[in-house]
């Protein structure tokens, strides 16, 4: 692949043995908090620095992870950055807020729905460009052909780590960059996996579509062998259960939102499936340390 990329991330991520399946450990990129996020950035980056850019604008939700990550590369990599937040200013800010704070990034409150934040994201770019400034604009989650580049190469990385060809692979979906990518990654090296993704916020047919249209923009054509599992909705007791017993049984921290969802839908998964399962770990640990302040209440 010839897409510029700023190294960021720890890489290769390991890949061990975990209650019956295999774990690919993402949540130790050590980069910040960025998690498998961090992928993405490095080549979000390589094309913003690439492009002469001198401000990095993009956005999420306060608890977003991505935009935590975001703004630390820009940092690390000594541009300015720009991040729209949804809603308005908290008494108390998340973790991957304060990340963004402690960047050095700008923070401005959109006062209106994250579903916005992709259209007000192009505006600020537009007003900044109309100022003078050399701005690179990036969606909510990273999710463009560019950011997708990321879990493209994952895919090589992994293959190389499995001793076999076929497998299932699990792993949560947000804003759909992630799975676009390993998508399209595993079409170039021709693996045999089956990829289920478990949508952790956005309904299905949105997120589908969302996917389609990402893998089409990066492949020209669409891709099989891959499905969506429905987890939105916030974790519930069941799921700090799953949390807890994956702590105390193997010592591996996961998270609200992404991690305990797909590590109880890949669980399930193991009953249906012959194929030897890789669960993948994203990160988020903001959501994990809350989880656990309220596994412990
Ligand atoms: C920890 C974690 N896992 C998974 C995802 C979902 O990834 P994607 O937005 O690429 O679908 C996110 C999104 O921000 C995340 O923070």
């Amino acid at each position: 692949m010839n897409h510029p990329r700023r190294p960021l991330a720890l890489l290769p991520t390991p890949l061990q043995r975990f209650a019956g399946m295999y774990l690919k450990r993402d949540d130790l990129t050590g980069f910040g908090l960025a998690g498998a996020k961090a992928r993405a950035l490095e080549y979000l980056l390589g094309d913003a620095l690439a492009r002469g850019a001198d401000v990095l604008v993009t956005g999420g939700s306060p608890g977003s992870n991505f935009i935590a990550g975001a703004a630390l590369a820009a940092s690390v990599c000594g541009v300015e950055c720009e991040v729209l937040v949804s809603g308005t200013a908290r008494e108390q800010a998340p973790a991957t807020l304060n990340m963004v704070t402690c960047s050095g990034a700008k923070v401005l409150y959109t006062g209106s729905d994250r579903a916005e934040l992709d259209k007000l994201i192009d505006e600020r770019v537009a007003h900044l460009r109309k100022n003078g400034r050399t701005p690179y604009g990036i969606p909510r989650g990273g999710a463009t052909p560019v950011g997708a580049l990321g879990f493209a190469r994952a895919a090589e990385e992994l293959a190389g780590q499995l001793g076999f060809d076929e497998a299932a692979v699990v792993l949560p979906v947000g804003s759909g960059a992630s799975i676009a990518g390993l998508l399209a990654g595993r079409e170039a090296i021709a693996a045999r996996w089956h990829v289920y993704g478990v949508s952790v916020s956005r309904p299905l047919p949105q997120i589908r579509g969302e996917i389609l249209a990402l893998v089409t923009r990066i492949r020209q054509e669409a891709v099989t062998g891959w499905e969506l599992i429905d987890a939105t909705g916030a974790a519930d007791d069941r799921d700090v259960r799953t949390m807890l017993a994956a702590l105390r049984a193997d010592g591996v921290l996961f998270d609200a939102e992404h991690g305990t969802k797909t590590l109880a839908a890949a669980t399930r998964l193991r009953a249906r499936t012959e194929l030897p399962i890789v669960l993948w770990h994203t990160g988020g640990l903001p959501t994990a340390l809350s989880l656990l302040g309220r596994a412990a209440t």
